[in-house]
C-alpha cells in the first residue's frame, strides 16, 4: 500500500484518517493513511522522515499550516497566496510540493453539495486570519459581486484585501469591522475561531435575511455557537464545515492519486458516525 498521513499537534481528533480510508475502499486505490502527532518544535523532521520512510503524501493541520508551506521546494499557485499549505507530496521533479485544498473544499461543498450560487452573490466573510486566507482566492475565482471581510481586528482585514485585490476582478472587495455591515448578505462565512471560545463576533441581527445562507467552517457535533445564532434570528440555510472537511480531503486525494472520490456519501457516513 501507498503511505500518507496527517501531521498535527493534536492530531488525535482528526478525521482525515476515516475519510481518506473511505475514499481507499471507494476507490480501490491501495492508501494507507494514518496520524502523525509532531512535536511542536519538530514538524520539518517529522515530515522527512516520514517521506524517506517511503510516505507519498501528508496532510497538514493546526498549527503546522505556515511550516508546510514554508518547507516545501514549490508551491501551487492557490497555496501560494494562500500562505498556508495542508497537502504536501514530491513532484515527478522530486520537487517537495505546497498546496492548499481548503478554499477548493469549501467552494464545493457550499455550490456542488449545498446548491447555492456564488456568482453575482453579496458575500460576507468574518475573520482574517490564515483559515480565511486560505478561502478567498477560491471565493473571488467565482466572481461575487461583492466580498466583504469583516475582522475584529480591522487592520488584518485590510491586509488581506490588499493581498487579494490584484484576483478580485469585478468584485467589490473591502473590509470592515464586524459592527459595520448593516444589510443582508446573500452568503455569511463564519471563518473565525471565536466559536472556540463559545464567543460571537458582534454582528448585527441585519446581516441575516430569510434567505441569507450561513456557513461555519468549524466543524462540531453540536451546532456551532454561529450557526446557533444564525437560526435564533431566522436563517434556514444553515451549514457547518463537515463537507468542507470531506471534500478538501477529496481534493487532495485527487491531487495524489490523480482519482476524485465520490465525496456525498463519505459526507453522510461521517455525519451518522
Ligand atoms: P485560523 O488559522 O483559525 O484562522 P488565526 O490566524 O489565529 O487562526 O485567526 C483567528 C481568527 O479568528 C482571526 O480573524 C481572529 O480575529 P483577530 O484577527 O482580531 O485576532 C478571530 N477570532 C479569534 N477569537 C475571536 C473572538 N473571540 N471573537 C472574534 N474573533 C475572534
Amino acid at each position: 500500500n501507498d503511505l500518507y498521513a496527517v501531521v498535527g499537534h493534536p492530531v488525535s481528533h482528526s478525521k482525515s484518517p476515516r475519510i481518506h480510508s473511505l475514499f481507499a475502499s471507494q476507490t480501490g486505490e491501495p492508501v494507507e493513511y494514518t496520524a502523525i502527532q509532531a512535536p511542536l518544535d519538530g514538524f520539518a523532521a517529522t515530515v522527512r522522515q516520514f517521506f524517506d520512510r517511503g510516505g507519498k503524501g501528508v496532510n497538514v493541520t493546526v498549527p503546522f499550516k505556515e511550516q508546510a508551506w514554508q518547507l516545501a521546494d514549490r508551491r501551487t499557485g492557490r497555496a501560494e497566496k494562500a500562505g498556508a499549505a495542508n497537502t504536501l507530496y514530491y513532484d515527478s521533479e522530486g520537487l517537495l510540493t505546497a498546496d492548499n485544498t481548503d478554499g477548493c473544499g469549501l467552494v464545493r461543498d457550499l455550490v456542488g453539495n449545498h446548491g447555492v450560487t456564488l456568482r453575482g452573490a453579496n458575500i460576507l466573510v468574518l475573520g482574517a486570519g490564515g483559515a480565511v486566507r486560505g478561502v478567498i482566492g477560491p471565493i473571488l475565482a467565482e466572481q461575487p459581486a461583492a466580498l466583504t471581510i469583516a475582522n475584529r481586528t480591522v487592520a488584518r482585514a485590510d491586509a488581506l484585501v490588499d493581498l487579494f485585490s490584484d484576483e478580485a476582478g469585478d468584485t467589490v472587495l473591502t473590509a470592515c469591522g464586524f459592527e459595520q455591515p448593516d444589510q443582508p448578505f446573500d452568503v455569511i462565512i463564519n471563518g473565525t475561531s471565536a466559536s472556540l471560545q463559545g464567543d460571537l463576533p458582534p454582528l448585527s441581527a441585519n446581516v441575516i435575511g430569510t434567505d441569507t445562507v450561513v456557513y461555519d467552517m468549524m466543524y462540531s457535533l453540536q451546532t456551532t455557537t454561529f450557526n446557533q445564532w444564525a437560526l435564533e434570528q431566522g436563517a434556514t440555510n444553515v451549514f457547518d464545515g463537515l463537507g468542507m472537511l470531506v471534500e478538501q480531503a477529496a481534493e487532495s486525494f485527487r491531487v495524489w492519486r490523480g482519482v476524485t472520490p465520490e465525496s456525498a456519501t463519505v459526507i453522510d457516513t461521517l455525519r451518522n458516525d
